[in-house]
């Protein structure tokens, strides 16, 4: 391997910058050519490049977002843009490519597979830790983080009117931002899609609920009900509730990465040039039980969901 290719597509995630320094370290270390490949796919595709250097990345360590910017691209989910792709790492003479993302990106590279004949590596990236192989991608925690710190603020208010609040938080279709933010501020109800029922006993506990106290319920976004709907429900069994909907929308995918964040990156950065430097192609690198783990990507792209063990905490903290 001589000469690798890297891109950050889909949501961006806090932590990414430090996979990028890693990634350009391992990569000078081996007398690898790093290309910086900018805006995910679209970048691939049209050939959007920049040099990357350990030397300017490490002083990005620290701060949100991706340096090499992201996007979410129609033109690769079509077999043309994926030829075209192809061709401009051939033109390029790109011979290995590294990948962070999340969900969307390991969908693209796995319909990429079938026709690319360079090997490539996926580093998970999303704040939604919804993917299979790891027990939390890039961004996760960082999310979390500020989800908590927001929410606290929340209750502060929250209590000093009486209020019942919804805050409804980030995760696509996976409720590990709901419930991670919920069961660590003292949320009286968590809703997150995995668990169909939850709805109702949020009603009963309103039912019972003192108008002289807050009352905080934490909803994923990927929740069947939503919040506005929930609000409406919540008003037909008490009409008086002073009730407050917050959306904490895209404050959660900014902000500086955690210790955790960067900790991944850096690991997880060095770990994809590692493996390519052994052979390997295809896979994600991940960490499971705080062990580096390599997946292959028809498994990374089943969805990663809540756990039993954390659903049942769920109804024990909140019933
Ligand atoms: O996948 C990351 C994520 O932030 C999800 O939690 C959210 O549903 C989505 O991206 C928002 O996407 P966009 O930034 O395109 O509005």
């Amino acid at each position: 391997i001589k000469h690798v290719g890297v891109f950050t597509s889909g949501g961006d995630s806090p932590g990414m910058n430090a996979a990028l320094y890693a990634i350009a370290k391992a990569a000078e270390k081996n007398g690898i050519k790093l290309t910086g490949i900018k805006k995910g796919y679209e970048g691939l595709i049209d050939g959007d490049f920049t040099t990357l250097k350990s030397y300017d990345l490490q002083k990005l360590v620290h701060t949100g977002g991706t340096v090499l910017k992201t996007a979410r691209s129609k033109r690769f989910m079509e077999l043309e843009g994926r030829k075209k792709a192809l061709q401009t790492l051939h033109t390029n003479h790109i011979d290995a490519l590294i990948a962070i993302g999340g969900d969307g990106t390991f969908k693209g590279l796995l319909a990429f597979s079938e026709i690319c004949d360079i090997p490539f590596i996926g580093i998970p990236g999303t704040i939604d830790n919804d993917i299979s192989g790891t027990d939390y991608t890039l961004g996760f925690d960082s999310a979390v983080n500020t989800a908590i710190e927001n929410i606290d603020k929340i209750r502060d208010t929250a209590e000093s009117h009486n209020r019942i609040f919804i805050v409804e938080v980030m995760g696509k279709d996976s409720g590990y931002i709901a419930i991670h933010s919920g069961l660590t501020t003292g949320a009286d109800a968590i809703l997150i899609p995995e668990s169909g029922k939850d709805f109702i006993y949020l009603l009963d506990k309103v039912k019972n609920y003192d108008s002289e106290d807050a009352f905080l319920v934490v909803v994923s976004e990927g929740d069947e009900i939503g919040a506005e709907l929930l609000a409406t429900k919540i008003k037909e069994i008490n009409a008086n509730v002073d009730l407050r909907i917050t959306r904490l929308g895209h404050v959660q995918r900014g902000g500086n990465p955690s210790a955790l964040d960067r900790m991944l990156g850096v690991r997880l950065g060095v770990a994809a040039i590692d493996v390519l430097l052994l052979g390997k192609k295809n896979v994600m690198a991940g960490v499971l039980n705080n062990q580096l783990h390599f997946t292959v990507f028809e498994e990374v792209v089943k969805q990663h969901q809540v756990n039993d063990e954390l659903q049942e905490l769920l109804e024990l903290i909140t019933n």
